[in-house]
């Protein structure tokens, strides 16, 4: 199940049961050791994250960029750790037989690649999303995360979010009533002009399938069931060869249609002015509608203002949380909320909206995820 030994993890359990109020050396809490893949924008945040988490050690720090990885290496110094510095990832897994869980946040065209890897090597695995480029390395994904003796997480951070968890578990009590309709956009001009892979939607899959798939994965998570089909447009309107050689859209929208005559309708662009700019995930029902990021939700026949529901962990960063419930997941052998199939679907349907739109046709579900 997991890279713990037994006692080990007896130890790491009693120690985070029940801290005694001295330790001696020998008794010292038994930590997951975790190493980091990619340590650009994301991975550089991820460690950050990971420092607020008890129960871990950084023992590796890895990235092709050796500035970056000192950087982070010498974050991690500061909180104490020694972590290892490599650029191969396929090194420091065969030098480190002692990593217990990988944290990889590398361009999506390299994520199946590093995700066999780490888990063929029996660790477990954070991998950032989407899971991959095409249906059939998201296929291969899952089936290398079935047969693993390490766990595999995805990156859907939001889904530990303090308040679209309370959303959702909202949704889910049946506080909306049935679920008929959501609406989500993405219109924000943040796009991180130091990653040339981003642009190349050979690399990154386009802005649909490498960042709308945050919120495609909620609402999917919402409604239950995958889509049954989509249709689309979109292009570059504004931002023609900016940067160089783009080929990701610049703005888009797709209507996607779920079993039981729901449908979600979702747009992306990136020309929004100040005052324009935003992100909108909203779910609609029989008897009320929720925002899912402000757990907010009113009543169909309510006139007054919208109820803000209890959220536990208000506050927290969704990272945190998640890679929180990551070193949970790894320790106890538990399935993860965001585990590999979730993860796949979610892909998916960023690739069924990409395609439709590319197409310029109605794409079935079938068509994508066979
Ligand atoms: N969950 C989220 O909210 C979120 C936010 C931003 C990015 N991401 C995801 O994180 C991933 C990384 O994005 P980023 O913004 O950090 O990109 P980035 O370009 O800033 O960083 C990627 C890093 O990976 C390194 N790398 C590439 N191939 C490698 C290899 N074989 N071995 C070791 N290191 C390698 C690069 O040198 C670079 O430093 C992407 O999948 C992206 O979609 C997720």
């Amino acid at each position: 199940m997991n890279e713990l030994s037994s006692t080990t993890r007896r130890t790491f359990l009693a120690a985070t049961i029940a801290a005694p109020a001295i330790l001696r050396a020998q008794d010292a809490p038994a930590r997951l050791k975790v190493a980091f893949i990619g340590v650009g924008n994301r991975g550089g945040y991820l460690l950050t994250q990971m420092l607020k988490v008890p129960g871990i050690e950084i023992v590796a720090v890895c990235d092709l960029i050796p500035e970056r990885t000192a950087k982070a290496a010498a974050e991690a110094r500061a909180a104490g750790f020694k972590p290892a510095e490599y650029e191969d990832f396929r090194k420091m897994l065969e030098q480190r037989k002692d990593i217990d869980a990988v944290v990889a946040a590398v361009p999506v065209d390299t994520h199946l690649r590093v995700a066999l890897g780490v888990l063929e090597a029996g660790k477990h695995i954070y991998s950032e999303k989407p899971m991959g480029l095409s249906p059939q390395e998201c296929t291969t994904t899952v089936k290398a995360a079935q047969s693993a003796k390490g766990i595999y997480q995805i990156g859907f951070q939001l889904r530990h979010d303090p308040n679209r968890a309370a959303s959702m578990a909202f949704i889910k009590s049946g506080g909306i009533g049935k679920v008929l309709y959501c609406q989500g956009y993405r219109h924000t001009h943040d796009l991180p002009y130091d990653e040339p892979w981003l642009f190349d939607k050979k690399r990154s899959g386009d802005i649909i399938v490498e960042q709308a798939c945050h919120i495609l994965d909620l609402m999917t998570w919402a409604i239950g069931k995958p889509p049954l089909r989509a249709m689309g447009s979109g292009g570059i309107n504004l931002f023609k060869d900016i940067p160089p050689g783009r080929t990701v859209m610049d703005n888009y929208s797709v209507i996607y249609e779920y079993p039981d005559n729901v449908r979600l309708n979702f747009s992306q662009i990136y020309f929004d002015p100040d005052g324009f700019s935003g992100v909108k995930e909203r779910v609609y029902g029989s008897e009320g509608a929720i925002d899912l990021a402000k757990a907010q939700y009113g009543k169909l026949d309510h006139k007054g203002p919208l109820t803000q529901l209890d959220v536990p962990n208000a506050g927290q960063a969704p990272e945190v949380m998640s890679l929180k419930a990551f070193v949970d997941n790894a320790v106890n052998g538990k399935k993860p909320l965001n585990d590999a199939e979730s993860g796949r679907i979610s892909t998916l349907v960023g690739i069924l909206g990409r395609t439709a739109i590319e197409e310029r046709r109605i794409v079935t579900w079938e068509e994508v995820a066979g």
